[in-house]
């Protein structure tokens, strides 16, 4: 009410201000126009008359004055004529009257012998006075002077407050209608049901926002948020007083924050890998932020968001310059800032040697079997060796001023920086984590540059693989390779003063604690695929050759052949993110699953129905949930695999009574889910075996099974895999001359 009253009083103080402000404005111009206007005819009379009365002054002669004065004279315009004394010699009747007995203004156009003119009080009226000396014999003989009545000169103030309180009155109220009407609408409206909103969401019962309009749209997002962090914290602490209730010692992401506080006294996290968190991309004239298909992303994000620190990755993205400070640097996520990203950036030439080349075309196929032949390009190890320079430089500069600091470096892209980092910074407690499988020692061995990676790799104080078999063939490796003891009884490689353990830690992701908001569901997503569609399966890769994507084409379709009764009642959904796509290897396969798909569409399709989905393209997490959520069956094949985070991501999300995992034997997923269907991605017969068997698998079985690997992925997530190795590598006392101990 009080802004109501506020916004009419102002309404009304400015309408009468503005009105006031145009009066007198228009009284200033109408008096000048008035003005004008008589100086104009009194002068155009007065130097007409002028000439005529001349002649009749120098001859003295009053009569023919008086006839002249008579015919131009008027009652509003009167006429007067002085001698060369100026003593009034004839005047128009009904001037005569009026007239005082002396006019200054007269002797003063005598004197200067130039006209004179002004606004004088004559009878108590204003008239408007032009005098003009009459010339004889070449001195002044005379003046003639106009009067011309100058009463409408003075405008009356009632007039005008009259004329314009009327104005100011509907101006005023007119104004004040429509703002009544704005702020009802617009503001007032709104509000209501924002504040009702906001009830509701302080009572725990989430809403969609009422309000999208801009005026109030960034402050209801802002709310909406607030109130998710609210939901958030409530719901991680009722879990925690849960937990604490029964006495389970589960891994949260509340729990992984206070040991980051008690174990780490609050020293930030470093974590570098290649794969950035968030990739800005231009879309049209739009910057998008994509998270990328990833599992170093999907498990070290959840980490990041939960500990906060630095996390330093290659810039990658082509709209990530215009994204950061400048120090390239940036808070993730961008609404409300948990950790900061931190990026290099790689010329052209760097990248394709470091990433493509040596990274992806060498260290990949030679670290996964899936027999596609390694290239090692000397060019391309430059390259690595250089980008792996690059970032120590990067990590050794944000380390500055830290003591102590926990670095925790990702991945095959960066085997030399452990001891670049080490060397120049021995109190640095290191950790690697491999994230791919780790081949045995004649596999490991043709590569030209084992020595170089390895002895990169033992600068660390701890080295991580998913799985035990992975460290023992590195251990190998190393033992054969190289000269070092391998500690087998702590697991672990003395050189000199240094030990590096190696430890097998199972990554994984995140627990799915509740349902995604607005997704959609299976009976539409049947509906979608279908119209006599019953069940379906989904797959959810990189393109990648490792992954087995042709060979589970192959065995959907050979499923079909086999048992026809599930054709046009059974879809298989595959949601495939192209990668690595300036490899000629990776072109290729893209190309191929195209033909495979195409081939099995085109020889089983019926009208409103074909076998296989194929979703090409980039997914979001949201976008991919529901396919997880209402799968009848996932299909995991990868040839080689070092984890495979999509087999824990399905568990996560599945429905319990539903959902059957179809997981590659040679996963390391596999030695943790014993209860999905595992089997040989190169066995088609096997895995098209495997279909039926998940379709036609009892609900009791099923539940069981998915029950018994929620419960192993809710309790190996990622918080107890980062709690882990953060425990594994607070133990190290690491020494100033580089030697690390337990
Ligand atoms: C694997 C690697 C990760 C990598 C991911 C995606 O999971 O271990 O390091 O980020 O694949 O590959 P990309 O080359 O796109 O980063």
């Amino acid at each position: 009410m009080k802004l109501i009253i506020r916004l009419l009083g102002a309404i009304w103080v400015s309408s009468l201000i503005i009105i006031a402000g145009f009066a007198f404005v228009q009284i200033q111009s109408e008096r000048d126009r008035l003005l004008t206007d008589l100086e104009r005819r009194a002068w155009l009379l007065g130097e007409g008359l002028k000439e005529a009365v001349e002649p009749a002054i120098q001859r003295g002669s009053p009569h023919r004055i008086e006839r002249i004065l008579k015919k131009f004279g008027s009652p509003r315009r009167g006429i007067a004529v002085y001698d060369q004394f100026a003593n009034l010699v004839v005047a128009t009747p009904d001037l005569a009257s009026r007239l005082p007995a002396s006019l200054p203004m007269v002797s003063k156009a005598l004197t200067a012998e130039e006209a004179q003119k002004g606004i004088e009080t004559m009878g108590g009226e204003k008239t408007y006075l032009y005098a003009v000396p009459l010339q004889g014999e070449g001195r002044p003989a005379g003046a003639l002077v106009i009067f011309m009545d100058a009463s409408q000169i003075e405008i009356n103030p009632s007039d005008l407050l009259q004329r314009n309180t009327l104005r100011l009155l509907i101006l005023a109220s007119v104004v004040s209608l429509l703002t009544l009407l704005v702020v009802r609408w617009s503001i007032t409206h709104p509000m209501t049901r924002m504040t009702e909103w906001a009830r509701l969401l302080r009572a725990g019962k989430p809403a969609p926002p009422p309000v999208s309009d801009r005026l109030f749209g960034s402050l209801a997002s802002e709310f909406s948020e607030l109130a998710r962090s609210l939901d958030d914290a409530k719901a991680a602490a009722e879990r925690e007083a849960l937990l604490r209730l029964e006495g389970e010692a589960l891994w949260t992401e509340e729990r992984l924050k206070q040991f980051v506080r008690s174990q780490l006294n609050d020293t930030p996290l470093f974590v570098v890998s290649n794969r950035e968190p968030l990739i800005h991309q231009w879309r049209g004239k739009k910057i998008e932020a994509i998270a990328p298909a990833s599992g170093l992303v999907a498990a070290l994000e959840p980490v990041m968001r939960a500990c906060g620190g630095l996390w330093i990755a290659h810039g990658s993205g082509d709209a990530d310059r215009e994204t950061v400070n400048a120090q390239d640097k940036a808070g993730v996520p961008p609404e409300q800032p948990a950790y900061t990203l931190k990026r290099v950036w790689l010329t052209k030439e760097e990248e394709d040697g470091y990433y493509y080349g040596f990274a992806n075309e060498g260290l990949w196929p030679l670290c996964h079997i899936a027999h596609t032949r390694p290239v090692f390009r000397a060019q391309d190890w430059a390259a690595y060796c250089e980008v792996n320079r690059k970032f120590a430089g990067a990590l050794l500069e944000e380390l500055k001023g830290t003591e102590r600091p926990y670095v925790l470096i990702q991945d095959y892209h960066f085997a030399l920086l452990p001891r670049l980092v080490k060397e120049a910074r021995p109190d640095v407690r290191i950790a690697l984590f491999w994230h791919i499988p780790w081949p045995n020692a004649e596999a490991f061995g043709i590569c030209p540059w084992q020595h170089e990676i390895l002895l990169g790799m033992l600068g660390a104080d701890l080295i991580g693989f998913h799985i035990q078999f992975h460290c023992n063939n590195f251990l190998e490796t190393v033992d054969r390779a190289i000269e070092a003891r391998v500690d087998r009884e702590r697991f672990a490689v003395v050189r000199g003063r240094h030990t590096a353990y190696v430890k097998p830690l199972p990554i994984s992701v995140a627990p799915e604690e509740k349902e995604q908001e607005g997704g959609i569901s299976r009976e539409e997503l049947l509906r979608e695929l279908g119209p006599s569609v019953e069940w379906f399966g989904a797959g959810v890769d990189r393109i990648d050759y490792t992954k087995g994507i042709l060979e589970r084409f192959r065995a959907i379709e050979l499923f079909f052949r086999r048992y026809p009764d599930y054709r046009q009642r059974m879809v298989f959904v595959e949601l495939a993110a192209p990668s690595r796509s300036h490899i000629k290897r990776y072109q290729d396969l893209d190309e191929e699953v195209d033909r495979a798909v195409e081939e099995i569409n085109w020889s089983l399709e019926t009208n409103r129905w074909k076998p296989i989905v194929y979703l090409r393209g980039h997914h979001s997490h949201k976008e991919i949930w529901p396919y997880y959520r209402h799968a009848d069956f996932c299909m995991v094949t990868s040839l080689h695999d070092g984890m495979n985070l999509v087999a824990k991501e399905y568990v996560s999300a599945a429905e319990e009574e539903r959902g059957v995992l179809i997981l590659s034997r040679f996963t390391g997923a596999a030695r943790e889910l014993a209860d999905a269907l595992l089997v040989n991605p190169y066995h088609i017969d096997e895995m098209a075996q495997a279909i039926r068997l998940a379709i036609e698998m009892p609900p009791g079985e099923r539940t069981l099974r998915m029950g018994r690997m929620k419960q192993i992925v809710r309790e190996r997530n990622i918080f107890r895999w980062a709690g882990l190795l953060l425990e594994e590598l607070t133990r190290l006392s690491v020494h100033p001359a580089g030697v690390a101990e337990v």
